[in-house]
């Protein structure tokens, strides 16, 4: 198969991640007989500094010629001088809005074996196992925005709306997904306060009908919030709009040990979107620190969802866990005075991994 894709590799440590999610994904392509085509492109502060515009038109072109987009990280304080329309941000929404990827998928999951890695006692992270299904392409992300008023009294306005066929469609995704994990969904929202939740709730439970071997429930994100903490291996699917699964979804990363290992997906649209979770960390950019297993893992599902490569996505996955069961740790991964490896030297033990298990199967 052709695997004909565009990286964006973006900022901070976009770049560096990406390229060893490049890496995985040649070696995977050569280990499975498939030819595999990549194009890098420019978005957020990079395409701002070529060319002044966070989402070029060929940029957009050769993503809407792919088969899949993987995408490092956008943004960073050396853009925060920009105008608001300009910022590396609105090339990361307006590219999700041009390919209509309104489904945002971020599993998180405690890797047997590494529940030292969250901050909560091994007892309560120990088998979570969670999907958030974030909405991404309405709320208060794409809802009207202003700011009027001289300073001193000015007043800014961002709204959040939300229409049935909006919420029917990513709730219809959750149920789909829940009913091939533990057929649990717990839909999240603040229909207590706001009306956009209210209909939330309203639509939720009517698509829900369609599907009745799923285990319904509603939390406030408040509560939800709590209960990630508290109980965290009790969700399966988290069904939620896009702010409230933006904050969520990073929260569930603290829980499992490090935002460093999650990946997405950006699904249901013209052209899969894939995009660790994690943002630029300006921090530690061009250190050759960053952990590159969340664009990696990002990766695996690229070729799941987009190329229907269930075995090639699998076996990056093993290999991920296989690494990290071995004890090697990326810095953020790395317990105090725990050596740690760096970027390229963990993307280039999960490709191996990768070729070993490929040519000596199990
Ligand atoms: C994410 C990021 C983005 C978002 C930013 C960079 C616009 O935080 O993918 O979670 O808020 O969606
Ligand atoms: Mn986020």
């Amino acid at each position: 198969m052709l695997i004909k894709i565009t990286t964006l590799p973006g900022d901070g440590i976009g770049p560096e991640v990406t390229e060893q999610a490049v890496h995985v994904l040649q070696t995977v392509a050569e280990s499975f007989g498939h030819e595999i085509q990549v194009t890098e492109k420019n978005v957020g502060g990079a395409a701002l500094v070529a060319s002044n515009d966070p989402l070029p038109v060929d940029t957009i072109e050769s993503c809407l010629a792919s088969g899949a987009v993987l995408l490092g990280a956008v943004g960073g304080p050396a853009f925060d001088r920009y105008p608001a329309n300009l910022r590396p941000e609105v090339g990361l929404l307006l590219l999700r809005k041009t390919l209509g990827v309104f489904a945002n998928l971020r599993p998180a999951v405690c890797i047997p074996g590494l529940e030292s890695l969250s901050p909560l006692r091994a007892e309560i992270v120990r088998g979570t196992d969670v999907m958030i299904v974030r909405e991404l392409l309405g709320g208060v992300y794409f809802g009207e925005r202003s700011t009027t008023g001289a300073a001193g009294s000015r007043r800014a306005v961002d709204s959040m709306a939300y229409s049935e066929p909006e919420i029917e469609r990513i709730a219809r995704i959750a149920f789909d997904l829940a009913a091939k994990r533990r057929k649990k969904t717990v839909s999240v929202d603040k229909a207590n306060v706001l009306d956009s939740s209210r209909l939330w709730r309203d639509v939720v439970n009517r698509v829900a009908k369609d599907f009745p071997d799923i285990q319904l429930s509603h939390m406030y994100v408040d509560s939800a919030a709590m209960a990630l903490v508290s109980r965290p291996a009790d969700f399966d699917v988290i069904l939620t709009e896009n702010m409230f699964g933006d904050i969520l979804s990073d929260q569930a990363g603290a829980v499992v040990g490090s935002l460093g290992l999650l990946p997405s997906a950006s699904v249901g649209g013209k052209v899969g979107l894939f995009e660790p979770i994690h943002g630029s960390a300006p921090d530690i950019a061009g250190k050759g620190i960053a952990n590159p297993l969340g664009a990696i893992l990002s990766a695996a599902m690229l070729l799941r969802h987009s190329f229907s490569l269930e075995a090639e996505a699998a076996a990056i996955e093993s290999a991920v866990k296989e690494v990290l069961a071995a004890g090697h740790r990326t810095r953020d991964l790395a317990a105090k005075g725990q050596p740690a490896v760096a970027t390229r030297e963990m993307g280039e033990l999960v490709a191996a991994r990768v070729r070993a298990a490929k040519s000596a199967p199990r």
